[in-house]
This record gives C-alpha cells, sequence and structure tokens, in this order.
C-alpha cells in the first residue's frame, strides 16, 4: 500500500476507493517531537480506546472516518481531507492554559473553552483566530463554526461517559476532516496521547504528560485508562 503520511506517531496508508488505513505505531513524542520514544504497546492501547470513543460517538450521532477496527493497531477509515486546524477543549484549566494566562490550575471552566490552533509543528502550532485561519486559507468560516459545534458535542458526550467511568476529561485536542463530498467530519485519534484525563477522586495524571513530564508508568496508565474505557 502506498503511504500516505508518516506522522510522528501514526502513519496513513491509501487502501483505495475512498479509504486509508491508520496505523498505530509504539512511538510517543512531546515537544513537537523534540522528545520521542517508543513504549510497546501503546500503539495498540491508543487504537483500541480510540475505536471505543469513536464507535461510542458514532452511536450518539457523530459521523466519524472511523470504518472499522483492524485489531490491534490499524483504522479502516473514510479518507478524507484533513483541515490543519486543531481544535482544542477545554473543561479544567491546566497546560499552555496556564503558561499563557492567569488562569488558576486546576481551575473549572464553566462553560469550556474551545481553542483554534494551526496544526503546524515548524510553527508549534500556535492559536489561531478567525480571521487568521481565513487568512491562511485553512478552511472557511462556516467550517470554523461547524468544527466548534462538533467540538462541543463531543464534549458533552465523552465528558459524561469518562465521570462514569471515574475519570475527569480535563481537555482534549480534535481533528476534523473533509470527505470527498465537502461533509466534516471527525477524523484522528481521541486517546491519552490528545487527551488529558485526571483520575476523578484523587486527580492522579492518566495520560501523555506522565510522558511530556517524565513521571513515569506511562504504559501502566494508559492501560488503566484502556480498561475504563472498555467497562
Ligand atoms: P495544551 O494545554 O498543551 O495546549 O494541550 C491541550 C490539549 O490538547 C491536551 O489534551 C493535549 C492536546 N494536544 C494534542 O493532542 N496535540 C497537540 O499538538 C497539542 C498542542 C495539544
Ligand atoms: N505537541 C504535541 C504534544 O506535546 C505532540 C508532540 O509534541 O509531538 O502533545
Amino acid at each position: 500500500m502506498k503511504t500516505i503520511t508518516t506522522g510522528k506517531v501514526k502513519t496513513v496508508y491509501d487502501a483505495g476507493e475512498g479509504k486509508a488505513i491508520i496505523e498505530f505505531r509504539d512511538d510517543i513524542t512531546a515537544g513537537d517531537g523534540a522528545k520521542k520514544e517508543a513504549k510497546e504497546g501503546k500503539g495498540s492501547i491508543n487504537a483500541e480506546i480510540s475505536a471505543r470513543l469513536l464507535r461510542f460517538l458514532e452511536e450518539k450521532g457523530v459521523k466519524t472516518h472511523l470504518k472499522e477496527f483492524v485489531r490491534p493497531n490499524k483504522f479502516l477509515v473514510t479518507k478524507v481531507e484533513i483541515i490543519p486546524v486543531e481544535v482544542i477543549l477545554r473543561n479544567i484549566a491546566t497546560g499552555s492554559l496556564v503558561r499563557r494566562f492567569p488562569f488558576e490550575k486546576g481551575s473549572e471552566l464553566n462553560p469550556p473553552i474551545v481553542e483554534f490552533g494551526y496544526k503546524n509543528d515548524d510553527y508549534h502550532d500556535p492559536m489561531l483566530n478567525n480571521d487568521i485561519a481565513l487568512a491562511l486559507g485553512l478552511c472557511t468560516r462556516d467550517d470554523l463554526t461547524v468544527m466548534r459545534r462538533l467540538a462541543l458535542k463531543v464534549n458533552d458526550l465523552l465528558k459524561e461517559f469518562f465521570f462514569e467511568r471515574g475519570i475527569l476529561l480535563v481537555d482534549f485536542k480534535l481533528e476534523f476532516g473533509k470527505t470527498s463530498d465537502g461533509e466534516i467530519i471527525l477524523a484522528d485519534e481521541i486517546s491519552p496521547d490528545t487527551c488529558r484525563f485526571w483520575d476523578s477522586e484523587t486527580r492522579e495524571v492518566m495520560d501523555k504528560d506522565r510522558f511530556r513530564k517524565d513521571m513515569g508508568s506511562v504504559i501502566e496508565f494508559y492501560s488503566e485508562v484502556r480498561r475504563r474505557v472498555l467497562s
């Protein structure tokens, strides 16, 4: 199969007939790729978590790219043109939000904050406003509106899904793609790489911050997220 793109942790292959295969590799990166390692089993753990979450969202009426989870670490997906805008949703202030703005770390954000970022590692995914996104030709004004609405819906659904499993959905990043008909659907993955998860009781970190901040036990916590997501 022809490779369409090799990302930092996933490889995308052309499967023909408007479909693609996404392979979740064991690589884990931080700092826009500055820090990089392989953790055995991480690819399949993230694939399984993502598959469950994307299926759950589909059941709730959110269209996604996932057609089939090919165990242990591949997705057969609808081929889409990824919109180079990362949609970040925040329920609790932490991470880059508290580095850039005077929010108190750990405080609740109600209503949640939707933030757009430019998907471009060379520029370190800078925050976008609508005018910059339009001037760069990344998408249309309508696309921004649709992505914002879908991200808020995904947040409502996932917040409850995780709450029932003893996990606080702190923040997360979504990517959307356009199908050949021009419809915007949810793409990429939803996993401990792209979300922040805290244990509801202990507030223990269960996501990629363990790797970013050298907290250890990365795979152990990813596995615990998988266990709860599949329960
Ligand atoms: P941030 O606090 O570093 O801006 O991250 C917010 C959320 O988005 C966090 O859950 C991690 C996720 N994220 C990604 O998945 N990929 C990225 O490139 C960035 C910047 C954030
Ligand atoms: N910027 C992303 C993160 O730290 C991914 C990466 O740096 O490789 O989550």
